[in-house]
């Protein structure tokens, strides 16, 4: 085909493509079958690919393809985008229409007409279209500046290139809310959880989350959709009210929601607030109340903005969806992190055209303060969220011989005691091993800053802990090459690889061990600190409660945290089971902030309260040097009972020489 006839027929293609794009995606009612799209889209592409010449920045072709960014631009919105003010029921809607009569001096029997419309829960953003062409999109951000995300809102078939129509205006700023369908939510966080990435709480959030990537292919693999429904600055064409801004929209090619509607004073605008209420639950997407708009543009700039909000808006939102139902049973949920969750198991009721059967009650804490029990009759609430909660109880209904509900003492996956440091909400479980958190327990184990297992990174450690070939920590020392190569997609060389790396870790040291035991409260540095304070592992875990708390910078609550953990059967076994494993630890690394850096000691004579051995590491844990032999460049000689030589020699060089309790001192044990 020449040139010519490409052009024409890539023109044609284009606007049947745009065409379809509007019928579906604007008017919602396509004319043809997903797979006849298809074939107009390949044939399209076929031929740029034929004559990459023609190929322009607003062709259908053109919506994914930009290249990641390493930030977002910040852009400053020509007209600022306004909040609104809230009226919390029907008595301050009337309250609202009452004020603008009186500013405008108005008689209170006459009508304001509005315009009102769903109040989208989305994420607000403005496109700027120039000439018809799409030039700018941006996030509402602070309503002074947004950030750039053209690239990703192009992604979004509902977002048009380019605008319909022969007469366009020269420059339309137009505003809207992105937003994502309750069924795509669940179906993108069930997709998510199956591979393992962390979910969105609500569909708001996805939006806002998929909205905010720095590389528009993943934006574009979100299912996104837009409503239009404010303008900013607009050059070229006369519009003289929202409703009339509203139905303009649909002819250039913007999405318009299809629940709008005019109304001829409060009371029809009140009606309507009912009605979409009652509506709601039947939605495909989540609205979190109606905004009221006064509808002539005239009006609404007699009546101004008061503090960043305008006069003439007002939105009016629901209340929380509700529902009663009974609490059958409470369970504790153990989470990824060891974390108990009480959760309410309820007589299955429907909230929002959503089953509900369970409702998170958070923690202890909540529980104690709203007093649910098993068999209460309680108000259960999905505000918005995936995650419904009991909010409170309908204390009359309560049947005789209740009581009060308190969390298992013990962990009810694994049997390790379960603990709330004071001043905590979140109770824990404390087994090292326990299945409920052992993918978690493994993945900080072997993380850099721990024991620094290269390469077992989250999928494999999914796979062993899934094939029952790691069971707790100690199991990763057990691992052979085979049991690396039974799982699916391991390669020789990395099967070869991460079993070196693990063989590595068996001299980890002491502070890394430590950590990388993931004992509550017990980071790098508090590891560091009992590291060099105990210097073996044995002491660290033979220290009671009141021996760790007596070091500097470990206070009751780290003190408890550890003597609970190493209390944990479970733990020892694991611990006992390392050990086995070959994980010997070596003294942690020569320290330049230890309380003895640069220093070097020599042991004379028998201490009373360490072996020498001890003493050494004790000295290199706080990164200091223990030498054999007296010589010039000894710091102290530390003499026990009966010393020998060696105190002889220190004494005639000059080597200042103390006993066991300075030394001690000196460590900040004593
Ligand atoms: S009009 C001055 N209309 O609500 C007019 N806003 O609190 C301000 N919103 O950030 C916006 N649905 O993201 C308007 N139908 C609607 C809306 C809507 C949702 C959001 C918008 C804005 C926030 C204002």
């Amino acid at each position: 085909m020449d040139i010519r006839a490409a052009r024409r027929e890539i023109g044609r293609l284009r606007a049947e493509i745009e065409r379809h794009n509007w019928r579906y995606h604007v008017l919602d009612d396509p004319e043809i079958s997903d797979a006849g799209y298809d074939r107009l889209m390949r044939r399209l592409l076929d031929l740029e690919r034929e004559h990459p010449s023609l190929v322009t920045p607003d062709s259908p072709t053109q919506r994914v393809g930009a290249a990641p960014l390493e930030e977002f631009v910040h852009v400053t919105h020509a007209v600022p985008m306004l909040s609104l003010a809230n009226a919390t029921d029907e008595e301050e809607m009337r309250e609202f229409d009452r004020r603008l009569k009186r500013f405008l001096k108005l008689p209170e029997e006459g009508a304001i007409e509005y315009v009102a419309e769903p109040k989208f829960d989305g994420v607000g953003v403005e496109l700027v279209y120039e000439n018809g062409a799409l030039s700018v999109g941006s996030t509402r951000g602070d309503g002074v500046t947004g950030e750039d995300v053209t690239s990703n809102l192009r992604t979004i078939r509902g977002v048009p290139l380019r605008l319909r129509g022969k007469k366009v205006p020269r420059r339309l700023e137009v505003r809207g809310e992105v937003y994502m369908d309750i069924g795509d939510f669940d179906r993108l966080n069930r997709e998510r959880g199956e591979r393992g990435e962390p979910l969105f709480a609500n569909p708001r959030n996805a939006a806002a989350g998929s909205l905010r990537q720095l590389d528009p292919s993943i934006t574009a693999g979100r299912p996104l959709r837009i409503f239009l429904y404010s303008p900013g600055r607009i050059e070229g064409a006369a519009i003289g009210s929202q409703w009339e801004f509203l139905r303009r929209l649909p002819e250039w090619g913007l999405r318009v929601n299809r629940h709008v509607r005019r109304c001829g004073g409060i009371r029809e605008a009140i009606d309507y607030h009912r009605e979409m209420e009652a509506r709601r639950g039947s939605l495909p997407y989540e609205i979190d109340g109606v905004v009221i708009k006064v509808d002539r543009f005239a009006l609404q700039e007699r009546l101004g903005v008061i503090s960043r909000s305008p006069r003439w808006a007002i939105a009016c939102k629901f209340p929380p969806r509700q529902e009663t139902t009974k609490v059958l049973d409470i369970v504790a949920q153990v989470g990824r992190t060891g974390a108990l969750t009480p959760v309410a198991v309820l007589d299955p009721v429907r909230i929002g055209g959503v089953e509900v059967r369970r409702a998170t009650l958070h923690n202890q804490g909540e529980v104690d303060r709203k007093d649910v029990r098993v068999g209460d009759t309680v108000v259960v609430q999905r505000a918005g969220d995936v995650i419904p909660e009991v909010v409170k109880v309908v204390t009359a209904a309560r049947p005789p011989g209740t009581g009060p509900y308190r969390l298992p003492a013990k962990c009810p996956v694994c049997g390790a005691d379960v603990e709330r440091p004071e001043g905590e909400a979140v109770s824990r479980c404390t087994g090292i091993s326990c299945p409920a958190r052992l993918k978690e327990t493994i993945r900080h184990f072997a993380s850099r800053r721990a024991m620094d297992i290269d390469g077992l990174g989250e999928r494999i450690i999914d796979r062993l802990v899934e094939r029952g070939l790691v069971r707790s920590v100690a199991d990763l020392y057990r691992l052979k090459e085979d049991d690396l190569l039974s799982l699916d997609r391991m390669a020789e060389k990395s099967a070869g690889n991460l079993i070196a790396a693990i063989d590595r870790s068996r001299k980890a040291t002491l502070d890394r061990l430590i950590f990388a035991l993931g004992i509550r409260h017990v980071g790098e540095h508090v590891a560091k600190v009992l590291a060099r304070r105990f210097g073996t592992f044995e002491a660290i875990q033979e220290a009671g409660e009141e021996e760790l708390t007596a070091v500097r910078e470990v206070g009751p609550r780290i003190a408890r945290s550890i003597a609970t953990f190493f209390r944990q059967k479970a733990n020892l076994a694991a611990i006992e089971r390392l050990r086995e494993g070959g994980v010997t630890c070596a003294p942690a690394a020569g320290d330049a902030t230890g309380a003895l850096a640069g220093r070097t000691f020599v042991f004379t004579g028998s201490l009373e309260r360490l072996t020498r051995e001890e003493a050494a590491r004790l000295v290199e844990g706080a990164g200091g040097r223990a030498s054999g032999s007296v010589s010039r460049k000894t710091d102290y000689v530390v003499a026990g009972a009966d010393p020998g030589s060696k105190y002889a020699k220190a004494k005639g060089l000059g080597v200042k020489i103390i006993a066991e309790e300075e030394f001690l001192r000196l460590l900040g044990r004593r």
